[in-house]
């Protein structure tokens, strides 16, 4: 294979005093800070939006040069703040671990940039309004990536159970369980709250539930009653593994954990609708267990994201599945489906999806269900409240 030329790192101080004007008519030019798994991810689908990927940053210069030669960026550069003040860059999105999300964002806006912030989009309340007020300030787009809203069959869950066709939304129940963080030999930075912030696993992974839930009822959880378990009190010290990846041997170190490996909790929604959760990476066998049911009075719709090409509709007289076929889903469902029914639309899609309407909003547009800091925020909210909840033991209003 041709080896690349290195790419050289941008170590200049680039910071500017005043936002450089934004590209939106041209092509966007986008920087992409953290190049894990999702910052892999997110610099994939700028580039299927038609953006150029202008400029990588990770934790140090030799990572971001590796970085940009990996994925093809025209530079490296030897900060994520240095990135988020260039002249040259029109959309960041941030991809770091959670601790430097917020400051990021604002240093983005600061100078003019759109931004698209991983979440949760800030540790704490405080901070998320703040960035709420700056993004309006600046008259940028600032979305986070609740990517699992750009389902096709979610659209049409949501648009279902909102067009009031299923009838009142009375349970709710599910959660999102995975495995990667099962044995105590098991370990990322998420476990760390100085990077991951004081929640692990509702603020991961429940952020994404949560989200959704509120998504296709159009009502939100008012009030709840959480209780939070570290199954492990201590773990192997291989802070350095990247998400999802296995560590080579079983780390003799090991070191103390705070934040929670499974919340359960019970809560209740502004329209009085009653619901249970539980969110875990603790669950040996689940991987990606995302799954919202809602018993609705005339049927229930149940979607599982391990299989997203299907919503389950049940009624007493016998149940249907729903698939996602363009040629008969609603309209918002229909826009998103973009290949047809039988080749199976996944995860990747849904970001792909997610940042093409971010672009189409720099662009001016308005598209339907884009998640925006406002989001961002309200998950803020609701992370607050299971701590605060498991704190105490007692109800939470939200
Ligand atoms: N929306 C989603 O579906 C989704 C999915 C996965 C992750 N995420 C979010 O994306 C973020 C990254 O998660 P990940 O799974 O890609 O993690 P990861 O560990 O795979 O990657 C983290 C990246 O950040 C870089 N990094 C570490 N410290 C840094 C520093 N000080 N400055 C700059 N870069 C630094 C690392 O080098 C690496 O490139 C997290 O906030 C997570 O919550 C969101």
């Amino acid at each position: 294979m041709e080896e690349r030329e290195p790419v050289a790192t941008r170590d200049e101080n680039t910071v500017t005093s005043s936002p450089a004007p934004v590209n939106t008519l041209a092509q966007l030019r986008v920087g992409v800070a953290g190049a894990g798994f999702i910052g892999t991810v997110h610099a994939r689908s700028a580039r299927l939006a038609g953006a150029t990927l202008a400029g990588v940053a990770t934790s140090t210069p030799e990572r971001s040069r590796e970085a940009a030669v990996r994925l093809g960026a025209e530079e490296a550069y030897a900060t994520p703040e240095q990135l988020a003040a260039a002249e040259d860059i029109d959309v960041l999105h941030i991809c770091t671990p959670n601790h430097l999300h917020a400051e990021l964002a604002a240093l983005a806006l600061e100078h003019g940039k759109h931004v698209v912030c991983e979440k949760p989009l800030a540790v704490g309340t405080a901070q998320a309004e703040e960035l709420i007020a700056a993004a309006a300030r600046s008259g940028r787009v600032a979305t986070v990536p609740f990517v699992y809203r750009f389902h096709p069959v979610v659209r049409e869950a949501r648009a279902r159970v909102r067009g009031g066709e299923l009838g009142a939304v009375r349970l709710i129940h599910g959660g999102y369980l995975q495995d990667w963080l099962a044995s105590a030999d098991d370990d990322n930075w998420r476990v760390d709250a100085e990077l991951g912030g004081p929640s692990r696993a509702f603020a991961d992974i429940g952020s994404h539930w949560c989200d959704l839930v509120e998504f296709i009822t159009g009502d939100r959880i008012a009030a709840l009653c959480a209780q939070t378990s570290t199954v492990f009190p201590e773990r192997a010290a291989h802070a350095n593994v990247r998400a999802f990846e296995t560590a080579a041997g079983n780390g003799a170190e090991r070191r103390a954990v705070t934040t929670e490996d499974a919340v359960t909790a019970l809560f209740r929604t502004a329209s009085g609708a009653h619901g249970t959760l539980i969110i875990s990476q603790v669950s040996p066998g689940r991987k990606n267990h995302l799954h919202i049911e809602n018993a609705c009075a005339e049927a229930g719709v149940r979607f599982e994201q391990e299989r997203p090409e299907t919503l389950w509709l049940g009624r007493r007289e016998g149940t249907e599945t729903v698939w996602r076929d363009p040629g008969t889903l609603g309209a918002e469902a229909g826009r998103l489906a973009v290949v047809p029914a039988g080749h199976p639309q996944g995860y990747l899609d849904c970001f792909d999806l997610f940042v093409a309407d971010s672009y189409a909003a720099i662009r001016g547009e308005a598209p339907e269900g884009l998640p925006t800091f406002a989001d961002g925020a309200r998950s803020a909210h609701l992370i607050d409240a299971v701590l605060a909840s498991a704190g105490s033991g007692g109800w939470v209003e939200v």
